[in-house]
């Protein structure tokens, strides 16, 4: 296999952003552009891996926080080729260096391999694409008779006619790291930007008897950069339709692959249904015939087979078992685990608890700091007091207990097996095993009272 360096600009201002964060840590898809580019350059086994960064200075490799990755910093920005220049330190003699983009995230790993293997006999080859609208893009010039590729002309130095091209430079290219170490020290910046541009490398290799090549992306919206915040929101739509295309390929039902946003791993087992309008935000697992209403969304949660989740619930850091239901409109905080054929629903919050085989909190309730048995049913409206101001405690709820509807317990406190609880009650002591408690003043009817009325004046 040939020797692979892979260089990644990522110095750039990113002007047109408007924003104060470095753009290549913008998100797309619930990581940041450079950490897509990484995810794909790790990807092709490299020896090594260049990152040139530069505007947003250590914020970048903060973010990205990766000790395999040489960091080399281009103080000024004076251009793609000066920005590959500041690596020529680090290339190897032998070889090729593969250049990609910072802010160009959707690049695929078949497509770079399919340009490397062009490359194998040390050639240079530059990944080019046809655009309909190749606004903004360096143009491919080739000789009209023969079809080599003679130039790259930048839109801004480009003539009337050079900008009728629409065949267009992604910026990606492999390049011999021989004719790299040869030519790019004498890049000059004469032209309309006073930049250094990598793209003029190739009229010196070409005037030195040097053969460019090029190969193309299966799809164009793989070399499409993110340039603004319009582009980003762009490049997320296509991110997402292709990521629940290939969930649909799988056999995972998504309802409309146009309206779902995965923002990390989607993990699915056979025969899921996922209805329209969900977030997955890191990483999500779900069970084979798990059901997904629409509008919910799940943040790191593994939920078992045959469990179905109704339309509005918000799920996060949590573990639901097999046969579950959640929702509508449940809200499941961390830290909470919810055990087979267990029931959540409406308007109920559950956080840092633990609710048994069977059990069910089916309308309007809180179960914090809790630990909840088998078959318990909670009434509707039941509340568990576990802050007191300063501290938290627990709840404990054992086996076969039947909270009434309305009770607030007041933590610390076990309600013992098989205990009832009478609705409305207020239990700030243990409760005796398979016993009714309950703690209301009793009931009284007043004769003669009369409804207060206003005066007719
Ligand atoms: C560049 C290409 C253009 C190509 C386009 C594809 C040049 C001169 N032009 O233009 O032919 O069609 O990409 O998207 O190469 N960067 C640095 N340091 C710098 C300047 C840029 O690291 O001094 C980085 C940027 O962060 C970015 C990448 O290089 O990731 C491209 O730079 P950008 O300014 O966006 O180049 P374009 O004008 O888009
Ligand atoms: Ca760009």
């Amino acid at each position: 296999m040939i020797n692979l360096n892979i260089v990644i600009l990522a110095a750039g201002i990113g002007k047109r952003m408007q924003s104060s964060q470095p753009k290549v840590l913008h998100v797309l898809a619930g990581k940041p552009l450079l950490e897509h580019v990484l995810d794909v350059a790790r990807a092709l086994l490299p020896k090594k891996i260049c990152v040139v960064y530069g505007h947003g200075g250590e914020r970048v490799p903060r973010a990205i926080n990766d000790n395999e990755i040489i960091w080399v910093k281009q103080e000024v920005q004076l251009g793609t080729g000066h920005a590959l220049l500041q690596t020529l330190p680090y290339l190897d003699a032998e070889g090729v260096t593969l250049v990609l983009l910072g802010d160009v995230p959707l690049i695929k790993v078949d497509t770079l391999e399919r340009l490397i293997a062009k490359a194998a006999k040390n050639n240079f080859v530059l990944l080019t694409t046809e655009l309909d609208a190749p606004f903004g893009y360096g143009r491919i010039i080739r000789n009209q008779a023969t079809g080599t590729i003679q130039a790259i002309v930048e839109e801004k130095d480009a003539s009337e006619s050079q900008l009728e091209i629409r065949e267009i430079n992604t910026g990606i290219m492999v390049l011999p790291n021989s004719l790299i170490h040869e030519f790019l020290p004498k890049l000059q910046n004469k032209n309309s930007q006073g930049e250094y541009y990598l793209t003029d490398i190739v009229a010196m290799a070409v005037e030195a008897g040097i053969e460019v090549d090029s190969a193309h992306p299966v799809h164009s919206w793989e070399v499409l950069g993110v340039n603004s915040k319009a582009h980003l929101a762009k490049l997320e739509r296509i991110a997402q339709y292709e990521h629940a295309n290939n969930l649909l390929k799988q056999g995972v039902m998504i309802l409309d692959p146009s309206r779902i946003d995965i923002r990390g791993q989607l993990i699915c087992g056979n025969n899921v249904e996922i209805d329209i309008n969900c977030i997955f935000e890191g990483i999500v697992q779900l069970g084979d015939d798990v059901k997904i209403g629409a509008h919910c969304i799940l943040r790191d949660v593994a939920i078992s087979s045959g469990t179905t989740i109704f339309p509005f619930s918000l799920i996060e850091s949590a573990e639901i078992g097999k046969s579950c239901h959640v929702g509508p409109y449940s809200r499941i905080r961390p830290g909470t685990r919810l055990s087979d054929e267990s029931h959540i629903g409406n308007f109920v919050e559950v956080k840092n608890s633990s609710i048994g085989m069977g059990s069910k909190a089916n309308h309007l309730s809180y179960i914090g700091d809790a630990i909840i048995g088998t078959k318990v049913n909670i009434g509707a409206g039941t509340i568990t007091c576990n802050y007191d101001g300063a501290f938290k405690h627990q709840t404990i709820i054992e086996d076969d207990v039947f909270v009434g509807s309305a009770t607030q317990l007041v933590a610390p406190v076990r309600v013992a097996r098989g205990s009832t609880i009478g609705a409305g009650s207020t239990i700030t002591r243990n409760t005796p095993e398979d016993q009714l408690t309950l703690s209301r003043s009793k009931q009284i009817s007043i004769t003669g009272w009369k409804r207060p009325q206003k005066n007719k004046t």
